[in-house]
């Protein structure tokens, strides 16, 4: 029988240890929860937390009732001006994939995955390599320390985006500033003349993406845009809109959440030693550790969705109109499907199934690239300063949001 979240004799206690803005250490909390009342409603979020993996799995899976349309709004309004102005270019409500539903989320998702496709992430390889070369080499140049995430985990991903969509280098500074002022406005807590700055520059990454689209048209290009304009000239259904909607939200679901895996994954590989050592001397346990590192320390701890039609899940019915926050952080380490969860292993058999990336209509399209990009990091890492250590003392802080553990910074030396 379905019960209601008020039966939960812990549920007063939850709301008062919960602190969901607070990303440094999460986990004892998240384990409470799991024992205790894993899900319950947080007071000051309004939103469901819902904290077992075979719950967070349902809900993924169940795009008819928990729809993702919440998923990337705003957490502060956009103020009047700012939306007018959005609206005007077409921008309020424009999604690549995530924000969409089937039949248009299939359609488009379809002919995206034929372009995004293994072949092409592979064709990047060669370009994340000498990227990584180059930013280790100049992080190591003639010093013994450095901040990594600046010195390598900020810039690497956004550069292999640049690749994949046929932004030419002497575009990348400017078109890099225009694309993180959609962070800033969706996540950040801007006040009104930030805010229209910050829809300016929207706007010109949007434009710019348009311009891609049609230039695709006249010269051709081996990129995935040339790819998307291909398939539609071969008659696969998705419109210029759709084609530049995708480019434009690749570089925002692709960087900074390959950021955080490079920074978060480098610092649990130093801080469990044992494991450093053990990729260093065989690096065929790379993708095995990269694995694990997403499943323990994710990038994106929890994620939205707004329940479409009253759902039970795990025994509590989360009602119409809901909204739910998935906390994938903690799905990840529960005892049901992960002996010793909170324990780091590289070794451990079944790291792969972890909800980091998703599950369901919407699982990460860019999972592959993701685990390719921080799998030459550290082959290259490995090899060029095997001797990498974290400097001793350093507190380690992440920006403070209910959702992307981004570390601030990483002090290594070597
Ligand atoms: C560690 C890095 C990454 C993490 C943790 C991550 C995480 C996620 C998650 C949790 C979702 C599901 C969203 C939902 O269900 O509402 C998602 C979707 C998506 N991701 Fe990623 N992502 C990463 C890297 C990338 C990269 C590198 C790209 C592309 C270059 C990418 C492209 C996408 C796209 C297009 C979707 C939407 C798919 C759809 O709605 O059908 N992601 N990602």
């Amino acid at each position: 029988m379905s019960r209601g979240i008020e039966n939960c004799p812990y549920h007063k206690e939850l709301n008062a240890a919960y602190k969901p803005f607070d990303l440094t250490d999460p986990f004892p909390f998240y384990k409470k929860v799991r024992e205790t009342c894993p899900i319950f409603y947080s007071e000051e979020l309004g939103y469901y937390v819902v904290s077992k993996y075979e719950d967070i799995k349902a809900i993924f899976g169940n795009w008819q009732a928990f729809s993702s349309e919440n998923a990337q709004s705003p957490s502060k309004p956009i103020a009047q001006k700012a939306k007018a102005l959005m609206d005007s270019a077409g921008l309020v409500g424009l999604s690549g994939l995530s924000g969409r539903i089937p039949p248009d989320h299939t359609r488009i998702r379809r002919i995206v995955s034929m372009a995004f496709n293994l072949a092409r992430i592979k064709k990047l390889e060669p370009a994340i390599r000498e990227i990584a070369i180059r930013m280790i080499e100049e992080m190591k140049d003639g010093k013994s320390e450095a901040e990594l995430v600046s010195a390598l985990a900020y810039d690497l991903p956004a550069l292999v985006i640049f690749k994949l969509l046929g932004v030419p280098d002497s575009d990348v500074d400017q078109v890099k500033s225009w694309a993180e002022s959609r962070l800033l406005l969706t996540w950040g807590d801007l006040d009104e003349d930030a805010q229209m700055m910050h829809a300016e520059n929207m706007i010109r990454y949007w434009n710019y993406c348009q311009k891609l689209v049609s230039d695709r048209k006249t010269t051709m290009q081996d990129d995935l845009a040339g790819d998307l304009v291909t398939l539609q000239a071969e008659g696969h259904e998705i419109t210029d809109r759709e084609i530049a909607a995708i480019c434009y939200s690749q570089l925002f679901a692709g960087h900074e959440t390959t950021t955080s895996l490079i920074g978060n994954g480098v610092r649990e590989l130093l801080v469990h030693r044992e494991s450093w050592a053990a990729i260093k001397i065989d690096p065929t346990w790379i993708p095995k550790a990269v694995d694990e590192i997403l499943r323990y320390s994710p990038s994106i701890l929890s994620w939205r969705r707004k329940c479409k039609a009253a759902t039970e899940v795990g025994g509590v019915l989360i009602p119409e109109g809901a909204d739910v926050l998935m906390v994938m952080g903690s799905g990840n380490r529960d005892e049901a499907m992960y002996e010793n969860g909170e324990s780091f292993n590289i070794e451990r058999p079944n790291a792969a199934t972890h909800l980091s990336f998703g599950s369901g209509i919407h699982f990460c399209l860019g999972s592959p690239l993701a685990k390719l990009e921080f799998k030459v990091v550290l082959e290259e890492l490995t090899a060029r300063i095997p001797t990498l250590q974290l400097k001793p003392g350093q507190t380690f802080s992440f920006a403070p949001n209910t959702s992307f553990r981004a570390p601030q910074g990483l002090q290594v030396q070597w």
